[in-house]
């Protein structure tokens, strides 16, 4: 019968013969998957492991200060964090079209892991100390099944491109997670005391808030979008909503205006479109019916909050025909 306490001796024994004295360097996104998977190797290896994360730009209002702090307090794992904003944003300038943004964000996000990943070989080489070998992934049982039973190479959805690695890489993988369903990483999540915060959180897009802005991606538009995610989360949260919301996409349509009326003037300013949805497992999904009392206190703190938004939709298409994100 399943045990987390089991499965976490388990895989800490394979992790440690597969790994020998060798280091291993994981990538941490800021989702579950890949928090459980790089705490269960260092539950294994210890300071034989490097995390990195690499901050795009484009995360949520307290997502790195929750990795840097909560998750490094929590695990001790040794953690370096890679300030990439200005390159991504810059990257993204003047790009509207979705599929170019994801392959934009997704080529930078490789190239600054592979960066960091030479200088800590090259480190590795300079003190005499063991080679790196190994990758960690975050990769779960549907995702395995997804991508054909895929083998021991990187072997994530296209469009899962951040956090995806490619596959010529030098490095073997360890995938402690691969027979593991969503839940069940949560409760081993839990076992390894990592704060509910992050065990506990929703699907986030690894190109994150850049595929949340309907045109062009600017540092303002993000600071937008971010404080009325912000406000939404907590709204959310307050109201008991968590586990009943799959997720809660929020997106601005930074291309439409409309006029409004806030304090004494008219305004001409953006949509903020909430998209909660309830799903099984992403890949069909009802529109959440979000009672109207816990819509009108996000819309008025959003409109009151955040002064370039002067109007509040609600998405309610299921999916399909409607994606969860809207790029
Ligand atoms: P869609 O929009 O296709 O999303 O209905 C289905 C689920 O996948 C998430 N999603 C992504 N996750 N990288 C990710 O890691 C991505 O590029 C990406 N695009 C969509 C989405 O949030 C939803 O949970």
């Amino acid at each position: 019968d399943w045990n987390s306490g089991n499965v976490i001796a388990e895989q800490v024994e394979r992790i440690r013969a597969q790994v020998g004295d060798a280091r291993v360097i994981s990538a941490l996104s800021g989702g579950v998957d890949s928090a459980v998977s790089t705490a269960l190797v260092h539950e294994a290896i210890g300071d034989q492991l490097t995390a990195v994360f690499v901050d795009h730009g484009l995360l949520r209002q307290g997502e790195r200060e929750q990795v840097e702090k909560d998750y490094v307090e929590s695990t001790g794992v040794r953690l370096i964090t890679v300030d990439a904003a200005d390159t991504f944003i810059g990257h993204l300038e003047g790009v509207s079209d979705p599929e170019q943004k994801r392959k934009i964000i997704g080529r930078e996000f490789i190239r600054t892991f592979e960066k960091v990943q030479r200088d800590l070989v090259d480190e590795a080489r300079a003190i005499g100390g063991a080679p790196i070998k190994f990758l960690v992934q975050g990769t779960l049982y549907p995702d395995v099944v997804e991508s054909g039973g895929g083998t021991g190479t990187a072997n994530i959805k296209s469009h899962h491109n951040v956090g995806g690695l490619p596959d010529d890489l030098d490095f073997e993988l360890i995938e402690p997670l691969r027979a593991l369903f969503k839940d069940e990483v949560r409760a081993i999540g839990r076992e390894l005391g990592i704060p509910d915060a992050i065990v506990g959180r929703q699907p986030f897009p690894g190109p994150g808030l850049g595929i949340r802005i309907i045109g062009e991606v600017t540092a303002e538009r993000l600071d937008v979008l971010r404080r009325s995610d912000a406000i939404v989360r907590d709204e959310l949260t307050a109201a008991g909503l968590d586990s009943e919301i799959w997720q809660c996409p929020v997106v601005l349509l930074a291309d439409v205006r409309s006029v409004g009326v806030q304090g004494d003037g008219r305004t001409y300013g953006h949509p903020i479109v909430l998209r909660p949805v309830s799903s099984e497992d992403a890949m069909t999904a009802d529109w959440t019916r979000v009672p109207y009392d816990v819509l009108a206190r996000i819309s008025n703190r959003i409109t009151n909050e955040v002064h370039e938004v002067n109007r509040v939709v609600v998405d309610i298409t299921s999916k399909p025909p409607g994606t969860i994100e809207w790029e």
